[in-house]
């Protein structure tokens, strides 16, 4: 079944001024990469290779820099521009002819992700060709968030956008497999009240229609979010502290294309080569000593 990606990289970022203000939330850096590396990690550890990548129409340039065609990590990665912030279910409109009718997996461009077993969760979700998948996490403060209410199988009763009593601490992350029904799902939807096409919405017409799936991450995974300061602060120090500790980097493209096999050994030296001065270069060149099994 092929399922293509869609990275949400626009917004405004307005919690981030005056950073955001010249330069785009999604570009700024989460320690020693750019923030949609870690995204875009996340949906090449789903096995997925033909990716859109939204943003705003000014800041389209800066990442065609930064990502090309994506051939150079054995992707294909297009781009389309969502003029203003109308929504994430938007996302499914915009992306609609990239998909042509087929399934999607869509991830918020400031998402961080990390923990056992992840690879595996993803390629499952990615496997299913029925319905849509969701992954929740239990969070401190969920009415920040949209919250999913399960029963005691697990399966999902109810869906509610940044509630101001939460019947469950699970909120909603940033990650949504759909099946092809999505684009029409969107199609339909009005705004909200604050003027957005809402993915609540989107993700409570699978609910209704008995199409969905929830999968928790346990207390072993973090999930993170990058959208203010301390935030944004604490998932660098997140994944320096990671990264310290083990040797092996965190949502690093190169290497996950290398692991995956959808780059040679000689493709991964000459990804290297122009980043030895910051050891980024250094480290994909010891992964080539260690060899594909460690
Ligand atoms: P938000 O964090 O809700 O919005 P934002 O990034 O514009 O930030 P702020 O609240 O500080 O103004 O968005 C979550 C992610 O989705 C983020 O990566 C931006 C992206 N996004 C879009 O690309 N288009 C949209 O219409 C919306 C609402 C968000």
């Amino acid at each position: 079944m092929r399922r293509c990606g869609i990275v949400l990289a626009g917004g405004t970022g307005t919690r981030l001024h005056p950073l955001t203000v010249a330069v785009s939330k999604q570009l700024m850096p989460v320690f020693d990469k750019p923030m949609i590396y870690y995204p875009l990690s996340v949906l090449m550890l789903a096995g997925i290779r033909d990716m859109l990548v939204i943003t705003t129409p000014g800041e389209q340039p800066a990442f065609r820099r930064l990502l090309g065609d994506g051939s150079q990590w054995g992707l294909s990665i297009s781009y389309a521009s969502q003029p203003e912030p109308e929504g994430l279910a938007q996302a499914l409109l915009i992306g609609a002819d990239f998909l042509d009718g087929g399934a999607s997996a869509l991830i918020l461009g400031d998402n961080l992700f990390y923990g056992a077993n992840l690879p595996v969760l993803l390629k499952t979700a990615s496997a299913r060709p029925e319905g849509a998948t969701l992954f929740a996490c239990r969070v401190k403060n969920p009415s920040l968030y949209g919250v999913v209410s399960l029963d005691a199988s697990g399966r999902p009763t109810a869906i509610e956008e940044k509630p101001a009593r939460p019947k469950s601490p699970f909120a909603v992350t940033g990650l949504y497999f759909y099946d092809h029904r999505a684009v029409e799902f969107a199609a339909g939807l009005s705004p909200s009240p604050r003027g957005e096409l809402e993915i609540t919405d989107l993700n409570r017409e699978y609910l209704e229609a008995g199409a969905l799936t929830v999968d928790v991450l346990g207390r072993g995974h973090a999930w993170l979010d990058t959208g203010t300061h301390d935030s944004l602060l604490d998932a660098a120090m997140f994944v320096r502290i990671i990264e310290e500790r083990q040797g092996l980097k965190v949502c690093c493209p190169e290497e996950i294309a290398w692991r995956q096999g959808y780059i040679a050994d000689g493709d991964l030296e000459a990804l290297a080569a122009p980043l030895r001065h910051g050891g980024y270069g250094d480290y994909l060149l010891s992964l080539l000593s260690e060899g594909r099994g460690q």
